[in-house]
């Protein structure tokens, strides 16, 4: 593959300008070309202004901002814009007949061995590619609005493209800190087929009266499924309103996939009253007022998003049933394009394939339109009974060691276990899978001779952020019921189970994370920690015991005050009230869990598995039946080989070698 060193861009507009940025950043030799000086011109205050910004936030130097913007040459001539580049990078207008002709007039003038990438969100790449001299070197690379903040782009693959022009395409979005999934040259590419399906289908629960309103809707879609917004209140605010652009790819996935892909009735009537979204005014909702919407929690109680769910998991389906992409990248394309909390493939193994396939069955048999029949992948996948989490088969396995939540590992040197909370980009906030996780992970290393301790802690830069509250939006009790006792059980379990447990609190432990420290044995907190209950501030309560251990731990003084006025506990005064065992500066931290760990794990298990049970159990009665309990697990200590050790390696002053025997 031939070396990337200079890249231009075509169009100095919102991706161009961007994109530009991310490649002098990289360290690559750019020009910008757009059609008239004044747009070079704005494109090029734009990228100052923006690095000013950074400068100010002090993520680089004004020196560093210099040497980006040398990096930097707008140029509006065609031919010299483009007679060094490696790599073009189309950003022009998406009109099929303008990425033509720039496909043409660039490949005509620049070298031979130019990779053209264009950026089409929407448009076949093999149409375009039949424009240049040298089909074969020209690739989509799809990247996201803004591009500063959503790392995900789609390589697309035209029919004739080759692995020389994907590679070079790949190793230049690498530099530029994408995190790079491949497609090929399919309607709509990944991330936008499921997202612009998912939304007319959010569109179509409305025309076919499954829901009364778009507020209905987008309520469920929050709140019950997850997702960050509401995907009709998304069509109206992205880049302030894409009901337009909506309309233009249905029409077109109508054309190219099927024609029951149409535009669903609501989308047409707003697109033919130029009814945008926010930068009309109107769409889904009224902004005349200027006000942010707001979305109600009950407001879905009566509406199943499962229909919304199933044609998006349909949609993927039918993505590998022509092996356009890979489960992985799917998944990886609805959380870092769309922000799903979740893989769309991982949400569906909850679900049930079974529960997706009925209900696309019922769709399709009440509303007999084809883009609800289900893929052959997804009937495959019931007939061979892989169910998801359920059967421990889906779209992933669950058997043993394979999560998707919980990070487990074993030192067999140390025997101490970690068990990460790794789900960072949603602060590690749980939900009921990431409890079941959790619950398997213990079982995991339960009887597992080489771990004798088990430390939680959090992937990235939070211990835990707290629990999902889709339970409350059911607007059932029944749910919550069911919710808490899940929390409740893995709890209580934690602290009689036979091994020690430790929370290294790395970051902020909030709300049911809190709790899930509290339930730990040794609590260990960095000094860039806090502690908190903010569950009164929204109505709530502490559910997994918080209110309880609090209690028990800090006493009814500093447990009213935590849980009432749901204040930030420092680390100073968390260990002051004996809310957690030890405090570390940031750069100690984890010496000091491994320390406390390893010397844990050399502890006597028998000893510590009655103790920890003493300690629970005997709290829950009378102290006078707590002692008599405590007498009858020293009497079935006795005879132990550990305490035979124990005791022997002390008079020989020697350390102890416990075996859990
Ligand atoms: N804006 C988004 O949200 C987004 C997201 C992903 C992909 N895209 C795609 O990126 C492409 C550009 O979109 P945009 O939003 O930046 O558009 P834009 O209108 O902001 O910018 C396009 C720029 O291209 C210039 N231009 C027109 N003809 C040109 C030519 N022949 N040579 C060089 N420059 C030319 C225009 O003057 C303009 O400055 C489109 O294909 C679009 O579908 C856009």
């Amino acid at each position: 593959m031939k070396e990337v060193k200079n890249i231009t861009v075509l169009g100095a507009g919102a991706m161009g300008g961007q994109i530009a940025a991310l490649a002098a950043e990289a360290g690559y030799k750019v020009t910008v070309r757009d059609i008239k000086q004044e747009f070079l011109d704005k494109g090029r205050k734009l990228m100052s202004d923006a690095w000013d910004k950074r400068v100010k936030r002090g993520e680089f130097t004004a020196e560093k901002k210099e040497e980006l913007l040398g990096r930097l040459s707008f140029i509006v001539d065609v031919k010299e814009a483009v007679k060094d580049a490696d790599l073009v990078i189309e950003a022009v207008p998406e009109i099929m007949d303008l990425k033509k002709a720039v496909a043409k007039e660039v490949s005509e003038v620049a070298r031979d061995d130019m990779v053209f990438a264009t950026n089409t969100s929407s448009l076949s790449i093999a149409e375009i590619a039949k424009a240049a001299k040298h089909p074969e070197r020209v690739v989509g690379t799809h990247y996201f609005n803004p591009p500063s903040f959503m790392p995900l782009l789609e390589i697309v693959h035209g029919k004739v493209t080759s692995e020389d022009a994907i590679q070079v395409a790949e190793t230049a979005a690498k530099a530029m800190r994408r995190t790079v999934i491949h497609v090929i040259d399919v309607p709509g590419f990944v991330a936008n087929r499921i997202f612009c399906v998912m939304s007319n289908e959010s569109d179509w629960a409305i025309a076919h009266n499954e829901a009364k309103t778009a507020l209905e809707v987008d309520s469920a879609l929050k709140f019950k499924l997850g997702l960050p917004m509401g995907l009709l209140e998304l069509e109206d605010t992205l880049t302030n309103g894409v009901i337009d652009v909506e309309y233009h790819v249905m029409e077109y996935f109508a054309e190219t996939l099927d024609k029951s892909y149409r535009p669903a009735p609501l989308l047409e009537s707003l697109y033919k009253a130029k009814n945008y979204g926010k930068k009309t005014g109107k769409g889904y909702y009224d902004w005349t007022d200027g006000k942010t919407n707001e979305i109600p929690m009950n407001a879905g109680a009566n509406f199943d998003p499962i229909c919304v769910l199933a044609c998006g998991v349909n949609e993927s389906a039918k993505l590998l049933e022509i092996k356009a992409t890979t489960r992985d990248e799917i998944d990886i394309a609805v959380q870092l394009g769309l922000n799903f909390p979740r893989g769309i493939l991982r949400m569906a193994d909850s679900e049930g394939i079974d529960n997706i396939v009925n209900e696309l069955n019922r769709l399709y048999t009440t509303y007999k339109d084809e883009r609800y029949k289900p893929s052959s992948v997804l009937t495959k996948m019931v007939a061979e009974g892989k169910l998801g989490r359920k059967t421990g088969e889906g779209f992933y396995s669950y058997g043993f060691g394979k999560f998707e939540f919980v990070k487990l590992t074993a030192n067999k040197e140390t025997k101490v276990a970690r068990l990460v909370l790794n789900r960072p980009s949603r602060a590690n906030s749980l939900n009921l899978d990431f409890v079941a996780e959790i619950n398997k992970a213990l079982d995991e290393v339960e009887n597992d001779n080489n771990v004798r301790c088990i430390v939680i802690s959090g992937a990235g830069s939070n211990f835990c952020g707290g629990a999902d509250v889709s339970a409350f939006a059911q607007g059932k009790a029944d749910s919550v019921l069911k919710f808490s006792d899940y929390g409740q059980t893995l709890y209580t379990r934690m602290e009689v189970y036979p091994k020690p447990i430790i929370a290294a609190i790395n970051g902020a432990a909030i709300g049911g994370g809190l709790e899930l420290a509290l339930a730990c044995d040794i609590r260990i907190m960095s000094k860039k920690a806090q502690l908190r209950f903010p569950e009164l501030t929204l109505g709530l309560i502490p559910g997994w015991g918080g209110t309880q251990r609090a209690i028990r731990l800090i006493g009814g003084t500093r447990a009213k005050e935590m849980v009432l006025l749901a204040d930030a506990v420092t680390p100073e005064k968390a260990v002051e009230w004996g809310l957690v065992n030890f405090i570390a500066e940031p750069d100690k931290f984890e010496a000091m869990v491994d320390e406390i760990s390893k010397k844990l794990a050399n502890g006597a298990p028998l000893a510590q598995k009655m103790a920890k049970a003493l300690l629970y159990y005997g709290a829950q009665g009378d102290q006078r039946t707590g002692a008599f309990i405590e007498t009858e697990a020293a009497a079935s200590l006795s005879l132990t080989k550990d305490l035979n050790e124990g005791i022997t390696s002390l008079f020989s002053r020697r350390a102890p070698k416990f075996k859990g025997q």
